[in-house]
């Protein structure tokens, strides 16, 4: 295999080193290009670029791989806690009994949200949507942590992410509860990860909650499918920020908004409100393939397709499987999952999505098993970042352990005006 590409243009022939990955992929360094040639890159949705080496996870979307820290997921859901992956994908290994009791108790140990930040909440409108106010209030951690926004300095990198993972669940459950004009509920540190967020979510003061262990684990399942899929556009975000060498709060607040758009993120939201409008329309769902396939529509299958998987979604293919069982428990009938499966069969069988090779992604069943869990649907996305959170914070960690990070900055093809004179306003027109 050789080791060098040889890139020429005109006269001019240069040799680029090949770097191989642990699994075999290789790339070509290019970036002594510009340098040597004038000529730089250009790659649209840096579809075909690498933006960095990163040894946390490993994705194949031919063969519908995913492991965190080598590990399959396939694995992590049936044998893991949310928090011992969160645990895994930040210092690369899974903890001893010992480090997973401390993580578990130093997280515990930050639930809690400082009152003048918890008053933050009401200076929001009532009906902003929960992410809005969870990447500001992420932001906001870092004027309560002002001690804690070194990168460099790894004691206080360590309390940020103990703060960061402790303290979102409190913050999108604050959201929540202000929304619907409901008492905050504080954090308890007698329940899990998972039980205490949706104790926060759905307890009143004047009743304690029963929540189904089912329920819990749905929840777990979900937070460890969404905790990290390496260079989306939410990580790359973070890591983008995180390369001017800005906190680690900071940073997540800028994933957090990546997230929010209903390409990423905010599909699983739009997955629901697309089968609800198909059920509002009579249910037909042919009608709305037809739809999705005509450009001029501007509409797409929401959770469908994918720019790494080309065969199948493994988090998908759990989630369905979840899916089905998870309402048998509940004794919940959906109607709105008949619509997804109505639409998957459709789609799977329209050689528009096969030559296309579009499959259901982790958006496309996630949304009938929030709503499941009472999950309102504005906080779909929300839900996501939960459970994204770690994957972000291992990917801006690795960032900056690795001494040759530079900060993150693409070139472009510019195609606007030459040179041209100012006009004076009154000579305009
Ligand atoms: N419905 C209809 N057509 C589609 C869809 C869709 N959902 N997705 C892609 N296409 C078509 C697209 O129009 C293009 O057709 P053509 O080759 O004729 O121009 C072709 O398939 C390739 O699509 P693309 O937009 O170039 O693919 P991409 O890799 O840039 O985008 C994607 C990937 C996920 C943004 C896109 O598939 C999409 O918009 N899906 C719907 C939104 C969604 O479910 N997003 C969640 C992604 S998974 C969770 C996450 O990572 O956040």
């Amino acid at each position: 295999m050789s080791d060098v590409a040889k890139i020429s243009f005109g006269d001019k022939e240069i040799e680029c080193p090949v770097v191989v990955g642990s699994e075999g992929e290789q790339g070509i360094v290019i970036s002594k290009l510009r340098a040597e040639t004038n000529l730089i890159t250009v790659d649209n949705g840096f579809a075909n670029t690498a933006s960095s080496s990163s040894a946390i996870t490993f994705l194949n979307g031919e063969k519908g791989i995913l492991r965190y820290r080598g590990i399959a997921i396939e694995e992590l859901t049936q044998q893991s806690s949310f928090i011992e992956v969160a645990y895994l994908l930040v210092y690369g290994e899974l903890p001893t009994k010992t480090q997973l009791d401390k993580w578990e108790s130093d997280i515990k140990q930050h639930t809690l949200i400082k009152e003048k930040m918890v008053k933050f909440f009401d200076a929001f409108p009532q009906d902003a949507h929960p992410m809005g106010v969870l990447s500001s209030a992420s932001s906001a951690l870092s004027t309560f942590y002002q001690e804690l926004l070194d990168p460099k300095d790894e004691e206080a990198v360590d309390l940020a992410i103990i703060k960061m993972i402790a303290k979102l669940p409190t913050i999108a459950a604050c959201a929540y509860k202000t929304s619907i004009d409901q008492p905050r509920v504080y954090p308890r540190n007698d329940l899990s990860y998972c039980a205490n967020f949706f104790n926060m979510m759905f307890s009143v003061p004047s009743e304690t909650l029963e929540i189904p262990d089912v329920v819990v684990e749905a929840l777990n399942l979900l937070l460890i499918l969404h905790a990290d899929h390496e260079q989306n556009c939410s990580t790359s975000t973070v890591r983008l920020i995180g390369s001017t060498q800005a906190n680690l709060f900071a940073s997540i607040s800028g994933g957090i908004s990546a997230l929010w758009g209903p390409l990423h993120g905010g599909a699983n939201q739009a997955v629901m409100d697309m089968l609800t409008s198909i059920q509002a329309d009579g249910g037909d769902v042919s009608k709305f393939v037809l739809k999705a396939k005509d450009k001029s529509s501007g509409v797409r299958l929401m959770g469908f397709g994918h720019r790494v998987y080309k065969n199948f979604d493994p988090r998908a293919t759990i989630l369905k499987g979840v899916c089905d069982k998870l309402l048998a428990q509940l004794g919940i009938t959906n109607p709105l999952l008949n619509i997804a499966r109505e639409l998957e069969a459709a789609a799977l069988s329209d050689e528009y999505f096969v030559k296309r090779k579009l499959y259901p992604n982790v958006d496309f069943y996630s949304g009938i098993i929030y709503s499941a869990l009472n999950i309102p649907v504005n906080m779909f996305t929300v839900m996501f970042a939960l459970g994204r959170l770690p994957g972000w914070i291992s990917h801006w960690k690795e960032l900056n352990e690795t001494p040759t990070t530079r900060i993150g900055r693409p070139r472009q093809i510019y195609t606007g005006h030459n040179s041209r004179p100012y006009v004076p306003i009154d000579q305009r027109g």
